[in-house]
């Protein structure tokens, strides 16, 4: 071989090295892309990443657009037993873009570190994470590329999706929902979802429940407070500290936010929310995060609003962790459901009980709570537990509730029996059963 062809040999290795290399770290553009994009990026996604991304519609917009959600978890096809549910949501309204942008980077940024970056990979190893970048793909197709304006927020028929959830304050009315926001509420109830989050523009703020309230005891000092607040400013303020810039508080230069969190009915009451919906009948805890004062920025601002946001964006995740997760096992042992499980001093609007798999999850900041326990044809469990701070371990303290069976009306005295006696009552059944047994084999003979 000549010199010449032996250099074009190299030369020939390290540019294919070198476009072997690119390609295997080549990050999703930083720019817009479309609903055929979107699909196209997500459908390649779950080809490619399958071991550990799973990719399912929830419903169809309007115009007939798949609502697509992709899943990333160690378990991305179903529900294990004590590994919690975790959703984001972009774009319900169509103009709002940027929520839209960080989720697909978000997507990326995941798909690329599972396995090779130990948080990311302990993250997916504890939770499931449900990304539905787009809750309003015909609004941002509608959209012009502008700051201000409403073209594209609403859906095709020109409803506002984010306020057109059934409202606990002002009637819960069930029907005439949008197909967007039908989608979702179906949704709520094939996963048991725990903590989540819904992105938004046109301010920088993390807002949380209530956004709504009919003047009863929730209103307090112009702000609408549910029993779970504690938990809600915790979320709220974790996702404002852990962001570049949100915790200034005035970044947008017109209102000012202390520490970049507010209440949602503080800010200004808006009814028909997707928030308060979650909180009240999905148990869900949703916070709404606002990413930008413009709301469809230009191109060249996106790479420094992911910046902004990836770590916050984490950090958020991760609290999926906070409090204790288990099960209600009834007096067979089995796992019970529909069981009530209530923290004493928080009187939650609607009780939270447990799924198919007798299972619970309670966000909660660290402490001692003393939890009730209920369950049909069961005495009232009390136990009081100290919950430590879970999300450093990647998982909430675990806890199983044991029932015992009520004690039958007809034998009321027994709840006093005293050991001796029950023993004595079993023994007589024993004998009984015993002397049937030995009718029957007799009879055989
Ligand atoms: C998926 O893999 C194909 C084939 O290697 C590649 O061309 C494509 O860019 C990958 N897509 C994504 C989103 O990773
Ligand atoms: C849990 O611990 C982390 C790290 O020590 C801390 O940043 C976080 O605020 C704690 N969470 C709560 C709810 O106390
Ligand atoms: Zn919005």
């Amino acid at each position: 071989m000549s010199v010449n062809s032996d250099s074009r040999m190299v030369l020939f290795t390290l540019v294919w090295t070198l476009q072997m290399l690119l390609s295997f770290i080549q990050c999703l553009e930083l720019r817009y892309h479309n609903s055929v994009e979107v699909e196209k990026y997500l459908t390649e996604i779950s080809q490619n990443y399958s071991d550990f991304t799973h990719l399912y519609s929830i419903g169809k917009s309007v115009e007939g657009r798949d609502l697509w959600v992709l899943v990333l978890s160690k378990y991305p096809k179903e529900h294990r037993i004590g590994i919690p549910e975790f959703k984001y949501v972009g774009n319900m309204h169509g103009n709002e873009v940027v929520g839209r942008v960080m989720l697909l980077q978000l997507i990326d940024y995941l798909t690329q570190g599972y396995g090779s970056d130990s948080f990311v990979t302990r993250l997916l190893t504890s939770v499931r994470v449900h990304i539905l970048p787009s809750m309003n793909p015909d609004g941002f197709e509608a959209s012009e590329r502008d700051c201000y304006n409403t073209v594209g927020r609403y859906n095709k028929n020109g409803q506002d999706l984010n306020r057109n959830f059934p409202d606990a304050f002002s009637g819960n009315e069930e029907q005439g929902q949008e197909v967007e926001v039908q989608a979702v509420m179906k949704w709520l109830k094939t996963e048991m979802f725990v903590l989540s989050a819904n992105l938004h523009g046109g301010a920088v703020v993390a807002s949380y429940p209530y956004d709504n309230s009919n003047g009863g005891s929730e209103l307090q000092n112009d702000a609408s407070v549910s029993p779970d607040n504690d938990v809600f400013v915790h979320l709220a303020k974790t996702y404002s500290i852990s962001h570049a810039r949100m915790f200034y508080g005035n970044v947008c230069n017109d209102v000012n936010f202390p520490l970049g969190f507010t209440n949602g009915f503080y800010w200004y009451a808006l009814a028909g929310g997707m928030q308060d919906y979650n909180y009240l009948w999905g148990w869900c805890l949703e916070i709404t995060l606002e990413l930008s004062c413009c709301k469809f920025p230009p191109e060249s601002e996106l790479r420094g609003l992911w910046e902004d946001n990836r770590a916050a964006l984490l950090a958020y995740i991760k609290q999926v962790h906070l409090g204790v997760k288990g099960q209600v096992l009834d007096a067979n042992g089995t796992p019970a459901l529909n069981a009530e499980v209530k923290v004493m001093g928080r009187n939650n609007l609607t009780p939270y009980r447990t799924n198919m798999n007798g299972e619970y999850y309670r966000l909660l900041l660290p402490g001692k709570y003393t939890f009730r326990v209920s369950l049909a044809g069961h005495e009232p469990l009390t136990e009081t537990l100290s919950i430590p701070n879970g999300t450093e371990q990647f998982s909430a303290l675990t806890h199983n509730f044991q029932l015992r069976a009520l004690e039958t009306p007809s034998s009321g005295s027994q709840s006093s029996a005293s050991p001796e006696l029950k023993q004595y009552r079993y023994s007589c059944t024993m004998l009984v059963a015993q002397l049937i047994l030995l009718a029957c084999l007799l009879c055989s003979f």
